[in-house]
C-alpha cells in the first residue's frame, strides 16, 4: 500500500483497501504508543496546522501525533496570520507547500480544502470542514473495532442533523467499509440527494443498507452503534438555535434510546457535547429554552456503553497514521 504523497480530503477519495491500511496502521501506533516504543520516523520534516475554527481534539491530536512522528509543527489561526484576509487559499497554498512537507486545514467550504490540495504540491489532510470529518471517522471505525472486534455487518445510527459534516461523512464510512447505517431524523434534515445516491451505491456493492427515518425507536431497534452530534454545528448562527431544538428535541439519546438498541450496543459522539450545563452554551441554551441536556443525556454520556473518550483518544492514533501513510516513510 503506497499512500506517499496523496492528500486526505474526504473517504470518498478512499478505497475500502486504503482505509483498512489506515485502520491496521492505526492499530500499530497505538500499540507502539503504549508500549513507550518510540517512533519518530518523520524526523525532520514539518507540517503546518491551518484552523479557521476552534478545536480541542483534532488540533491536539495532529500537535502531538506530529511530535511523536518527531517532526516540527506549526499552528496558524486567521488572528496571527494572512489566511483568508490578505491572501487567498491558493496562494497561502502556495507559500505553504515551499516550506512544509504537510498542511492540515479546518475550515469552511470542502472547496477550500479541494484548492489547498490542488496547489500545494505536498499532502493537505482535512481536519473538518463543512462538508466532512474524515479524519473523525477513522478514530470512529478504530473505536467500533476496538468494542466488538469487527465493522462489516454492525448497525450504526445516527440521531440528529443529517446534513451535518459528521453525519454525511458517517454516512460514506459506513457505505464504504460494509456497515450498515441508519439517519433518525426529521426528512428536512436528511443529507444532500447526490450524496445518498453514491452512498447507496457503495452500500449495493457491500450488500448492506442506508435507511432514513424520522422515528428514533424504529432507528434505534436493532443498533449496534448510537452516534449523535450538537443539534448545531460550528459556523452556523446562534439564530437557528430555538428551530433546530424543536425540530432535534424528540431525536435526543437517552436511556429508553439505549434500553431499544442491542444489548451490547454502544454510544459514540464526535464531542464536544452538550450533556449537562458546565458549558456556557449549555447554560445560555437552559436559560433561554429550559433545556438541561441536549443531544444526549447525562446518563447515557457517562454509562458504561459510551466509549467517547476512547474514540477522542483514537484522533490521535488515526492522526498519525494518515501522516505517516501520506508522508511516508518505511519501518520495520
Ligand atoms: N471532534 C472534533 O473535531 O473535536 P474538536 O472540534 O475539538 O477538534
Amino acid at each position: 500500500m503506497n499512500l506517499k504523497g496523496r492528500s486526505f480530503l474526504k473517504l470518498l477519495d478512499y478505497t475500502p483497501e486504503e482505509i483498512r491500511y489506515l485502520l491496521d496502521l492505526s492499530k500499530d501506533f497505538k500499540n507502539k504508543k503504549k508500549n513507550n516504543i518510540e517512533h519518530t520516523y518523520l524526523k525532520g520534516k514539518n507540517i503546518v496546522l491551518l484552523f479557521e475554527k476552534t478545536s480541542t481534539r483534532t488540533r491536539c491530536a495532529f500537535e502531538v501525533a506530529g511530535h511523536d512522528l518527531g517532526m516540527g509543527v506549526t499552528y496558524l489561526d486567521p488572528g496571527s496570520s494572512q489566511m483568508g484576509k490578505k491572501e487567498s487559499i491558493a496562494d497561502t497554498a502556495k507559500v505553504l507547500g515551499r516550506m512544509y512537507d504537510g498542511i492540515e486545514y479546518r475550515g469552511f467550504a470542502q472547496d477550500n480544502v479541494e484548492i489547498l490540495s490542488q496547489n500545494a504540491g505536498v499532502p493537505v489532510w482535512n481536519g473538518l470542514t463543512t462538508e466532512f470529518h474524515p479524519t473523525q471517522m477513522l478514530a470512529d471505525l478504530m473505536t467500533m473495532e476496538e468494542s466488538f472486534g469487527y465493522l462489516k455487518g454492525l448497525n450504526v445510527v445516527f440521531c440528529g442533523d443529517g446534513r451535518n459534516n459528521v453525519a454525511n461523512s458517517l454516512m460514506v464510512a459506513c457505505a464504504k467499509m460494509g456497515l450498515n447505517f441508519t439517519l433518525a431524523s426529521p426528512k428536512e434534515l436528511r443529507p444532500d440527494p447526490d450524496l445518498i445516491e453514491i452512498c447507496e451505491n457503495l452500500a449495493s456493492s457491500n450488500n448492506t443498507h442506508i435507511n432514513f427515518t424520522d422515528d428514533i425507536m424504529i432507528a434505534t431497534q436493532d443498533a449496534d452503534v448510537i452516534y449523535t452530534d450538537v443539534w448545531v454545528s460550528m459556523g452556523e448562527p446562534d439564530a437557528v438555535w430555538e428551530e433546530r431544538i424543536k425540530l432535534l428535541n424528540k431525536y435526543q439519546v437517552n436511556s429508553k434510546v439505549m434500553t431499544n438498541a442491542k444489548e451490547n450496543a454502544i454510544f459514540l459522539h464526535c464531542l464536544p457535547s452538550f450533556h449537562n450545563l458546565e458549558t456556557t452554551i449549555g447554560k445560555d441554551i437552559y436559560e433561554k429554552f429550559g433545556l438541561k441536556e441536549m443531544e444526549v443525556t447525562d446518563e447515557v454520556f457517562s454509562s458504561n456503553k459510551s466509549k467517547v473518550f476512547d474514540e477522542a483518544e483514537n484522533r490521535m492514533h488515526t492522526i498519525k497514521a494518515v501522516m505517516y501513510a501520506t508522508l511516508g516513510e518505511k519501518h520495520e
